[in-house]
């Protein structure tokens, strides 16, 4: 199988080509490298079947010339993280809509498979007991920066689901819920990275606002092998997809079980929203996802604990940055 992964030098893109090349595919990754690193390939630098494509999704000859030949598509590559989309907004929404619009046309020409990665955002301030894919959107003003994430990745998902419709495009969608694991960066505002990191150096473990909102955490090895069985699986064409963790935790509870696990003396902070970003920000007190469709279909169950996650994460961050380790030795006495 000829698989192509745009983003394939990211957190969840990484995972996902080490996944295919186990499998057996040829896999060509396209990533710009603007939050992606070429270490995140380290375990599979030099396999046979892997080719690096360093280029941009708006540049659409670069992103024809890596899908024509491909069989399947996996489209990851997007401006992700809130503080990335807060900062630079018009970056978001042009990588967003104008790159994926490049993937959905290569994809028609080419006649590929595409999975395409959209994300629990879409669901805006829904704080409903379980999110079903059909559950309703509710979003901020357009004009609030925070909320142009999910309006681009609504979008996407609109235009491939007409490419479904009018071309006969063989597109899934997935949406993914706080996926975590080792290599994510909390550099853009991610936070179990950044909770892990700050109790690994000993610093406080910072909490926005009052710390209540919740989040379901899903382990990335967990959703990579659904997001493959998902594109291999033609009844999931022109249909979305939830992937999220199985238990509900506050920001306070995560930033306590980071403290437990890691054995860390740090304290918890409570920062204010205005202070962490800009005035007027907003935050979703909520987001559980009904994982039914992809179980039924697919099988997927979120089966990793948390702690192992918040363990798996620590190893990750010690591994690639000595001050981590420093802390950590810190942390423990
Ligand atoms: N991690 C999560 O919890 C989560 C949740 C919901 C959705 N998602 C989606 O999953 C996908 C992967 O996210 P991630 O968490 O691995 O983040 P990431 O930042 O690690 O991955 C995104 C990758 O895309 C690359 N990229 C960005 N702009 C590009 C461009 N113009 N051309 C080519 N490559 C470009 C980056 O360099 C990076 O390698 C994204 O589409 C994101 O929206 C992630």
């Amino acid at each position: 199988m000829r698989t192509t992964v745009t983003g394939g030098a990211g957190f969840i893109g990484s995972h996902l080509v080490e996944y295919l090349l186990r499998q057996g595919d040829e896999v060509v990754v396209l990533d710009d490298l603007s939050t992606g690193r070429l270490s995140n390939l380290d375990a599979v630098a030099g396999a046979a079947g892997l080719r690096f494509v360093e280029g941009s999704i708006l540049d659409r000859d670069t992103v024809d010339s890596v899908i024509a030949q491909a069989d399947r598509v996996f489209h990851l590559a997007a401006a992700v993280g809130v503080r990335l989309i807060v900062d630079r907004p018009l970056d978001g929404l042009r990588t967003n809509i104008h790159g994926t619009e490049n993937v959905l046309d290569a994809c028609r020409e080419s006649g590929s498979v595409l999975l395409l990665a959209s994300t629990s955002e879409i669901y805006g301030k829904n704080t409903s007991d379980a999110l079903s894919e059909e559950s309703d959107r509710i979003l901020g003003s357009p004009l609030t920066a925070r909320w142009t994430y999910a309006a681009a990745k609504g979008i996407d998902e609109a235009f491939a689901h007409a490419y479904w419709r009018e071309f006969g495009l063989q597109v899934a969608t997935v949406r993914l819920f706080n996926t975590v694991g080792p290599r994510q960066t909390g550099r853009y505002g991610m936070v179990v990275p950044t909770l892990v990191g700050q109790a690994l150096r000993g610093e406080p473990l910072t909490v926005f606002g009052d710390g209540l909102q919740t989040r379901c955490f899903s382990y990335v090895e967990d959703v990579v092998p659904a997001m493959v069985a998902i594109a291999e699986e033609p009844a999931a064409y022109g249909q979305a997809f939830n992937l999220g963790g199985a238990r509900e935790i506050s920001i306070v509870e995560l930033a306590e079980r980071v403290i437990e696990v890691l054995g860390s003396d740090s304290p918890v902070t409570l920062v204010p929203y205005e202070q962490a970003y800009a005035a007027g920000y907003e935050d979703m007190r909520r987001r559980v996802p009904d994982n039914r469709r992809a179980r039924e279909l697919v099988g997927f169950e979120p089966a990793t604990p948390l702690d192992d996650i918040i363990v798996r994460v620590a190893a990750g961050l010690s591994a690639t940055d000595p001050h981590a380790r420093d802390g950590q030795a810190v942390a423990r006495r």
